[in-house]
């Protein structure tokens, strides 16, 4: 017998589930097409990042695109044609029939546009780091928090499909290293820039300026923060505070995931940094941050490390260059240390034990599960959101909470306490004003 649910089966399974829930969404959650089952989406940025996305948005329909630059239009409509297309954002969330939104602009945007879809009911892929500030990744989680279970959410970490994603959090959970202490992720990425760029020329015809800047506080135009090539441009403006979290929601997103994912992490009780000196305009290219983590419920409290732009851990052996892993992760437990980058892993047992007797692999039998193709492991979760994606919004806003944070630290320039229900510091109030930023007059992320 065929145990597959059928497209019309899960559909009425999934409005089922809203009602017993309790949701307020009364429209089906995906599927307008009924005939196909596909979903109804829209694209928020069509170039750079979000041609990467084309192939798998071509399994569904992609029904609306929207970019504040009109030239990247008529290649978007060569591949998703019929889609109408929208230069604000905000327009886009009303497209009547509309399941999902993939968001692929500017960091500064990312936390409005996901909650303003949170709040549509609209399941949410979007783009590298969740937020820039830890108060816009609270406002995303709380949102969430009300619609868990009944939309789908993922952040563009897709990195996180990779095995070794799976293969470092299984030997740290089985005790390779023993007892797990401290934890440390590093990037070596440098992007160094004086400052926000001068005045310089004007928009191009179809370049609507004034909505690329959205949420942000007023800068003049300069053509050098749309001179990258797709995919790279976020590396003209991703360093400046009010466009980005710099190194930590760059390169930092993927490479923290690598360790969040294996430590199981939550919001720390306290942040500590340090740094090359802060520069009003533009976030810290040298810079590490330190945060104490609770204890969960398979292992003790431990330290998370973020090191930045030359700086790095110590290493555990001089005959190990830990500055030839560009973005790495280490481990160390009471038994052994842990390296990994992306794809590969060592460990490096110390002391008595190092026989490894104390330690049984895994049959094959009990891997973890492969996460699959990324971006489909949503679109599969917004048919069905009872099933689980890798890197939802409860999973990324605390991660990138943490880091966004350190931040937060290294403005203070000592160690601060954390207080994760309510976002604040309890021992040092001057931290809070830095949680949080100025808004454009007429943006309100709560929209
Ligand atoms: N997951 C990854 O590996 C990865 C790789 C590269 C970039 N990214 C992320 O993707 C995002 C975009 O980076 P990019 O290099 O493509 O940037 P980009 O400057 O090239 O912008 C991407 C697109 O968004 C459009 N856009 C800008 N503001 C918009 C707005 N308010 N509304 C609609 N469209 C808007 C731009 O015109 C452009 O077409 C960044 O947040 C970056 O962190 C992720």
């Amino acid at each position: 017998m065929n145990t597959q649910p059928t497209p019309l089966s899960r559909r009425r399974f999934v409005g089922a589930a809203g009602l017993v829930a309790g949701s307020m969404i009364t429209r089906p959650l995906f599927g307008q097409n009924a005939a196909s089952n596909k979903l109804n989406v829209a694209l928020i940025g069509v170039w750079g990042r979000g041609l990467a996305h084309y192939e798998a948005l071509s399994e569904e329909n992609v029904v609306a695109l929207c970019d504040i630059n009109e030239a990247h239009f008529p290649d978007a409509l060569k591949r998703f044609p019929g889609a109408t297309t929208y230069i604000d954002w905000r327009k886009c969330l009303d497209h009547k029939g509309l399941d999902a939104v993939m968001i692929c602009t500017p960091d500064h945007t990312h936390a409005f546009i996901a909650n303003w879809a949170l709040k549509r009911n609209l399941h949410v892929y979007c783009e590298k780091p969740l937020a820039i500030t830890v108060d816009e990744a609270r406002t995303v989680r709380a949102t969430w928090e009300t619609k868990k279970g009944k939309l789908a959410t993922q952040v563009g970490m897709q990195r996180h499909a990779q095995p070794n994603f799976n293969r470092v959090k299984e030997l740290i959970r089985d005790g390779a290293i023993g007892e797990l202490k401290d934890a440390y992720a590093w990037g070596n990425r440098q992007i160094p820039k004086p400052g926000y760029f001068p005045e310089e020329g004007t928009p191009p015809p179809g370049f609507h300026y004034d909505l690329w800047l959205g949420p942000a506080p007023f800068h003049p135009y300069n053509p050098a923060y749309f001179s990258g090539k797709a995919g790279a441009n976020c590396l003209s403006w991703n360093m400046f505070w009010d466009f980005g979290a710099g190194q930590i929601g760059d390169m930092g997103s993927h490479t923290m995931d690598l360790l969040w994912n294996a430590v199981d992490g939550s919001l720390p009780t306290s942040a500590e940094a340090k740094g090359e000196a802060y520069n009003s305009d533009v976030t810290p290219v040298n810079c590490e941050s330190h945060f104490e983590l609770p204890a969960n419920d398979w292992r003790g409290p431990i330290t998370v490390s973020w090191y930045q732009g030359g700086a790095m851990p110590r290493s555990p052996k001089p005959f190990i260059d830990l500055t030839k892993i560009g973005h790495g992760a280490m481990f160390k437990g009471t038994k052994g240390f842990l390296i990994a980058d992306f794809d590969t892993r060592m460990i490096l047992p110390f002391g008595d034990d190092a026989d490894m007797t104390y330690y049984k692999s895994r049959k094959s039998d009990d891997l973890l599960p492969a996460v699959g193709v990324f971006q489909k492991q949503w679109f599969d979760a917004c048919r069905d959101p009872s099933k689980k994606t890798a890197c939802d919004f409860g999973y990324s806003a605390d991660m990138i909470e943490m880091m966004l944070l350190g931040l937060v630290a290294y403005r203070v320039g000592k160690k601060i306490k954390y207080d994760g229900k309510t976002g604040t510091s309890p021992d040092t109030p001057e931290a809070n004003a830095f949680m949080k930023k100025e808004y454009r007059d007429g943006w309100n992320i709560d929209g």
